[in-house]
């Protein structure tokens, strides 16, 4: 290119030349005639000229330049040759001088060849003369650089390298030197350069160098403009655009709107709800920018739980959720391209809680059974409660069944102890069902529940009650020892042993006589029996303490006061006080003659110790010598005269009057009552020695002293009858015995021992009832030899 630049500087002076003095120029045109002089060319001149000059421009002063007379061209018939190439230029014979006969473009003559120059022969005739005119024509810049197309396309991948190369078009400019194509710039200059290169023909080479990344995604499109720029003065230009379409690589990932998702659903979300969109954009085109989505979990259960649409990230809901095992899940999803670029973002699920526990209670530790006397406060059960819900869901009450004793307390967190609240008595509820509702506070609320069932155990704290007050019972008087009169039961609220009663006979004596004798009482029946046989005319009642004990321990006791009563049997025939019979004494009673109807004889005195209407006594009369003459009052025993007494009457009358209680079956007692009619004593004596000697009695007093004696005893007697009965009135009110000389033999039953002197039997005892018709008899049947001498002690006792 220095060689280049060279070439134009000596052109340039060639150029400079063409404007040198007129002086100048004619020495040179000098020097070529006198080198032409040598040959036959007589004259060589050339002259310099630009193109495109004006047609008639001077060319050159040919005549003068020649050294010829402007008539010696005339005359010389002076002619221009031009050869094969056209008549640019034409002499001028008349002014001497050759002008420009038609436009001259330097580049359709010569083209690209240096110099350029026109070579013209003038010829003249007379004498023939040869001259050589050359015209050089030099360059103007009149043609700018040019490319064939307007426009060049390209089409780039972005993923191209830097450093790529891409040919452009060369630009053309018909100028030559100074006035042909010079240079090339390229705009903008940002991605590429270019590169010139000469060839060995010395036309130059353009290349496009890359120099920077095509990014499609920034400019999908560029558009150059490659620019050829000539030398001229003024500078000429030619423009071609470059357009260049970047072509896609797969340079751009996917990426995600955002890193992070977050989005919640409820535990009990159905299959297939849509948790979440997720979206990643390529901005790389066609399947270099299609994204499809796709889970990346593969530890946990995510991929079952979870599906992604492939094409528009919808993330739904394909299994059953469970706080209870997860409250957040992390879904990892990848957004691919078709290239193989991904992104990943994370959707984190909040699940939320519903109440879709029960409480589940568990039993810690439990009492079956807790004593009535446990204080307020007692821990009967702990309770744990578990609910695995959340918050409100998970907050646990419990709560227990009303109108119990109980109540739920709190004790730490899920912890809950049912303690007894008020005293508790198994006498009025012995077993508790207790519920134990435990809920929760969700809503709606979950509840579950237990039922306990807790035992009361027994505690002695009832003592025996006697269903009354006080106990009176009625035995008949010769009854059988052994024989159960009557039961008394006392009752034990508590349980079992503690409930358990046993009858005890209080100690106490009944006339100095402990009481044991008189009754036993079966420890465990509290049957009472009588030890012995009773007597009504001994004694009459008593009464006696029974104790009832339970097995606690300590025991509790309460007692009752019982009384027998005896009731009276029929077993005392009357006894007849008056008259009194003595064997073999004669005792009668004297009525004069003189005696009225209704005559007083005298007055039959019977009692019987017997009471009731077994001491109701009736008087009859059974026998008399005239039974006209005498009556016995039913009531009274009164004798007394129904008719008036005759001398016929026998002196000697003798009546025998029967006297009956009215008992079932009636006793009775016989009397025989002597009665005298006379009038005076010794009538009556002489009466009754055949009287006497007639006696049925064997009586050892005289008839007199008897006699005498009775009147006195008549007055004695009914004091005495009197007394009696007052005294019998006396003892029925008052409870203590009859005072009787009569000896109380005690009895004792067999096998009886008495260790505790209370006279209670031994529970194994067992008594064999003997029931008599009549007790004097013993006409008993017993089964245990044993109990022989029941009756053998019966026949020994008796009144
Ligand atoms: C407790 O429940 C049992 C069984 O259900 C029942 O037999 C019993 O009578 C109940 N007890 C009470 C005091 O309700
Ligand atoms: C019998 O019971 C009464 C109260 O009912 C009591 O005062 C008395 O001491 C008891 N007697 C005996 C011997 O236990």
């Amino acid at each position: 290119s220095r060689r280049e630049k060279q070439t134009d500087i000596s052109h340039t002076q060639i150029v400079t030349g063409n404007k040198m003095s007129d002086r100048t120029m004619r020495r040179q045109v000098l020097l070529f005639i006198s080198v032409l002089s040598l040959s036959s060319v007589l004259g060589q001149v050339s002259y310099s000229i630009p193109e495109e000059m004006a047609k008639g421009s001077l060319v050159g002063n040919i005549a003068h330049d020649l050294g010829l007379a402007v008539k010696r061209l005339k005359s010389g018939k002076a002619r221009i040759y031009t050869g094969d190439s056209a008549e640019y230029i034409e002499l001028n014979k008349e002014r001497g001088v050759l002008l420009v006969k038609e436009r001259i473009d330097r580049e359709a003559l010569c083209g690209q060849t240096t110099p350029c120059a026109l070579h013209l022969q003038i010829t003249l005739e007379d004498p023939i003369e040869f001259y050589t005119v050359t015209v050089e024509i030099s360059d103007i810049n009149d043609n700018a650089p040019s490319f064939k197309k307007d426009e060049m396309k390209f089409r780039i991948s972005e993923s191209a390298v830097v450093g790529a190369k891409f040919v452009l078009e060369r630009a053309m400019d018909l100028d030559v030197g100074v006035n042909g194509l010079q240079t090339y710039t390229l705009k903008p200059t940002e991605n590429f350069h270019l590169k010139l290169q000469s060839q060995q023909d010395g036309s130059r080479k353009v290349e496009m160098v890359l120099k920077k990344h095509l990014d499609r995604e920034a400019e999908a499109h560029l558009s150059l403009t490659l620019t050829a720029t000539d030398g001229g003065d003024p500078q000429l230009s030619g423009t071609m655009r470059i357009d260049i379409s970047v072509l896609d690589a797969n340079d751009n990932a996917p990426i995600f709107t955002q890193e992070v998702y977050k989005t919640s659903i409820m535990e009990t979300a159905p299959k297939g709800t849509i948790l979440s969109t997720v979206s990643a954009t390529d901005v790389d085109q066609g399947s270099n920018g299609k994204v499809s989505y796709s889970l990346t979990n593969t530890l946990d259960d995510v991929p079952i739980m979870f599906e992604i649409d492939e094409d528009h990230g919808v993330v739904k809901l394909t299994g059953n959720l469970d706080y209870e095992k997860a409250q957040h899940i992390e879904i990892y999803v990848q957004a691919s391209d078709d290239g193989g670029l991904t992104d990943s973002c994370k959707i984190i699920v909040e699940v939320i809680d519903t109440n879709d526990n029960h409480p589940s209670i568990n039993i810690m530790s439990k009492t079956n059974a807790i004593s009535e006397n446990s204080k307020p406060g007692t821990v009967v059960t702990i309770i744990n409660v578990q609910d695995p819900d959340s918050a409100e869901n998970g907050k646990i009450t419990c709560n227990i069944n009303e109108h119990i004793p109980f109540m739920m307390k709190t004790t730490s967190k899920n912890f809950f102890s049912l303690v007894t609240d008020s005293d508790l008595d198994r006498e009025k509820a012995s077993e508790y069902n207790i519920t134990v509702t435990c809920s929760d506070e969700g809503v709606p609320s979950l509840s579950s529940s237990v039922t306990l069932t807790l035992q009361i155990s027994d505690v002695n704290d009832n003592a025996p009650v006697f269903e009354r007050s006080s106990y009176e019972a009625y035995i008949v008087e010769n009854n059988t020892p052994g024989l159960s009169i009557f039961t008394v039961k006392a009752r034990d609220a508590d349980w079992n042993q503690n409930a358990r009663v046993s009858y005890i006979l209080e100690d106490s004596s009944v006339n100095g006589v402990p009481v044991s004798s008189f009754v036993s009482v079966s420890a465990d029946s509290g049957v009472i029996h009588a030890v012995r046989s009773f007597d009504y005319e001994q004694i009459k009642d008593f009464q006696f303490r029974v104790k009832a004990q339970d097995g606690g321990s300590p025991p509790l006791s309460n007692n009752v006061s019982v009384k027998i009563l005896i009731q009276d049997q029929n077993d005392n025939a009357p006894q007849v006080l008056y008259p009194v019979q003595t064997g073999g004494s004669l005792v009668a009673e004297m009525v004069p003659r003189s005696a009225e109807v209704g005559y007083l004889v005298t007055k039959v005195v019977a009692i019987d110790v017997d009471s009731g209407q077994n001491a109701w006594l009736s008087y009859k009369l059974q026998k008399a010598t005239d039974r006209a003459l005498f009556e016995v009052g039913l009531q009274n025993g009164e004798i007394r005269t129904i008719r008036q007494v005759t001398d016929k009457d026998a002196v000697k009358q003798r009546l025998t009057v029967v006297v009956e209680d009215n008992g079932q079956p009636s006793r009775s007692a016989t009397v025989s009552v002597n009665v005298a009619v006379a009038d005076s004593f010794p009538e009556v004596l002489s009466e009754f020695t055949d009287f006497i000697q007639d006696k049925e009695y064997n009586n050892n007093l005289t008839f007199y002293l008897v006699l005498a004696l009775a009147v006195v005893s008549f007055l004695f007697i009914t004091c005495l009858v009197v007394i009696i009965s007052v005294k019998i009135y006396r003892w029925r009110q008052s409870r203590i015995m009859y005072q009787s000389n009569l000896p109380v033999i005690p009895y004792y039953p067999p096998r009886y021992s008495d260790t505790l002197g209370t006279g209670t039997l031994p529970h194994v005892y067992n008594y064999e009832v003997c029931r008599t018709i009549d007790s004097r008899k013993s006409d008993c049947k017993f089964g245990r030899a044993g109990s022989q001498n029941v009756l053998i002690m019966e026949e020994n006792w008796r009144m």
